[in-house]
């Protein structure tokens, strides 16, 4: 596509697009879990630090690369580099996706499966042992889960086929404002409940005696992935921006949506918890086993979980969009294939991946690679060396590789903006995130504790 014509998202529909990406299943079903295993307010205060620190000048490094180059994320950097071999480090990313999608999209899926059981009302005088049951015989049954992880990614094929101004930008236009809404009343509901300020208190208690090198590092890669950042979703995204518009400020706006997401999210989810008392530091069955029991004791519990898998099923949509626009656009603009093909194509890879992963759960448990079946090894695959391994380069690419007064031009709009912290956005992209991401990936192999950390 000629540089020219480049699709842009509107304003808003930048922020929507790029806000739908980053609000997923990061940050209403593993944000929580990690809160309360970590215990609650010191780790929300080292997780700000985070995003402050890393992922806010990771995401403008994101978007600085895409609508320099306009183009795909593995083309962005052949534009930009055209004799080294950074491009690998987009095509990683564009494998990535496709790897984060054969996993995501059965999460996205059980979504799917809990909105049907909702609106049946089958979760009201359920005992918890039989809703663990009930969760334990569906996600490792071997049919169910498939029908509707094809479905999911049947409706994420549809709106990226659709485009991306009238695929991508209408739709999270419309979604990412329900969203809120959802988010919003059922935290209300929560903190209503009788004893629900207890679970206020504690998500918002600091003892800072409970941070630690593990929390710190967890707190990061948290960050990562719920930022969407380390594999050219935000470089994409970036690409179809407005030149006029202010990046570094889209930036800051996602992130701050994306953290107060996962801070509502816990507000509606631990209060809930204590009043039901029930307790929080629970793994990933949090949301699948733990909130339906709670629903099941709320009045009108049919409502209230209904709407809690509607906003999960949404905010996964909006992500998986993402990923598979990675994908689509890498197809489209380097292989020349078109949307179509790329998108129906891409769609069918991702079942496939999809079955593996779902499968690995029940009838193919006993096969493992490294010890791990296909679900947790492309979770662990991506979110331990994949995007760790992307926000080295991609950090390193910005501080070191591009020409500073290019990056000056890119996030000041060509001097309309001012931006005053040029230096310190390069110094962390210099030193500090390449360091800090490294140390989080030595950290997931026990590399630190060997070095003596
Ligand atoms: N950020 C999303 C979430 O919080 C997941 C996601 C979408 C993602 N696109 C990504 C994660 C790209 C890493 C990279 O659920």
């Amino acid at each position: 596509m000629a540089k020219k014509d480049r699709i842009n998202f509107s304003k808003i529909g930048a922020i929507a697009a790029a806000t739908g990406s980053a609000v997923g299943l990061g940050n209403i079903w593993r944000f929580p879990y990690l809160l309360g295993e970590s215990g609650g307010g010191a780790f929300l205060l080292v997780y700000i630090l985070c995003v402050i620190f890393l992922g806010l000048p990771v995401m403008i490094s994101e978007f600085s690369i895409g609508r320099m180059a306009q183009a795909n994320a593995a083309g962005s950097f052949r534009t930009l580099a055209p004799k080294g071999k950074w491009w690998l480090v987009g095509l990683m990313g564009v494998i990535c996706s496709f790897i984060i999608l054969g996993f995501y999209v059965v999460v996205s899926g059980w979504t799917l499966e809990y909105i049907a059981q909702s609106i049946g009302n089958k979760f009201s005088h359920v005992s918890p042992a039989q809703l663990n049951q009930s969760f334990t015989n569906f996600s490792t049954d071997t049919f169910r889960p498939i029908g509707w992880m094809i479905l999911f990614t049947a409706f994420t094929c549809a709106i990226v086929l659709a485009g991306v101004k009238d695929g991508i930008e209408k739709s999270t236009k419309f979604m990412m404002p329900l969203l809120f809404l959802i988010i919003i009343i059922l935290g209300i509901r929560s903190i209503t409940l009788p004893n629900g300020t207890e679970g206020l208190k504690f998500l918002f208690k600091t003892d800072f005696g409970k941070i630690n090198s593990e929390v710190v590092l967890s707190a990061m890669g948290q960050a990562f992935f719920s930022l969407s950042l380390g594999m050219g979703c935000m470089i994409t995204y970036g690409s179809y921006m407005n030149k006029h518009n202010n990046l570094s400020s889209t930036a800051l706006q996602v992130t701050i949506l994306d953290t107060l997401v996962a801070i509502l999210a816990s507000i509606a989810i631990f209060p809930a918890v204590f009043s039901f008392g029930i307790d929080p530091a629970q793994g990933p069955e949090l949301v699948f086993i733990t909130l339906p029991h709670i629903f099941s004791q709320m009045q009108g519990s049919a409502i209230w979980s209904t709407l809690f898998f509607i906003l999960l099923a949404l905010a996964s949509l909006t992500s998986t969009i993402s990923l598979l626009e990675v994908i689509v656009a890498y197809m489209n603009e380097e292989l020349h294939i078109s949307r179509a093909k790329a998108a129906i194509g891409s769609s069918v890879g991702v079942i496939i991946l999809g079955v593996m992963a779902s499968f690995s759960l029940g009838i193919w448990k006993e096969f493992t690679i490294f010890g791990l079946g296909f679900f947790d090894l492309f979770d662990a695959l991506t979110s331990k060396v994949l995007m760790p391994v992307g926000g080295i380069f991609i950090s390193l690419f910005v501080g070191w590789k591009i020409d500073k007064q290019k990056i000056y031009k890119e996030l000041s709009s060509n001097g309309k903006y001012k931006i005053p912290f040029l230096n310190v956005f390069l110094l962390i992209t210099r030193y500090l995130a390449p360091l800090a991401i490294l140390l989080i990936l030595l950290n997931q192999f026990g590399l630190t504790k060997w070095l003596g950390f």
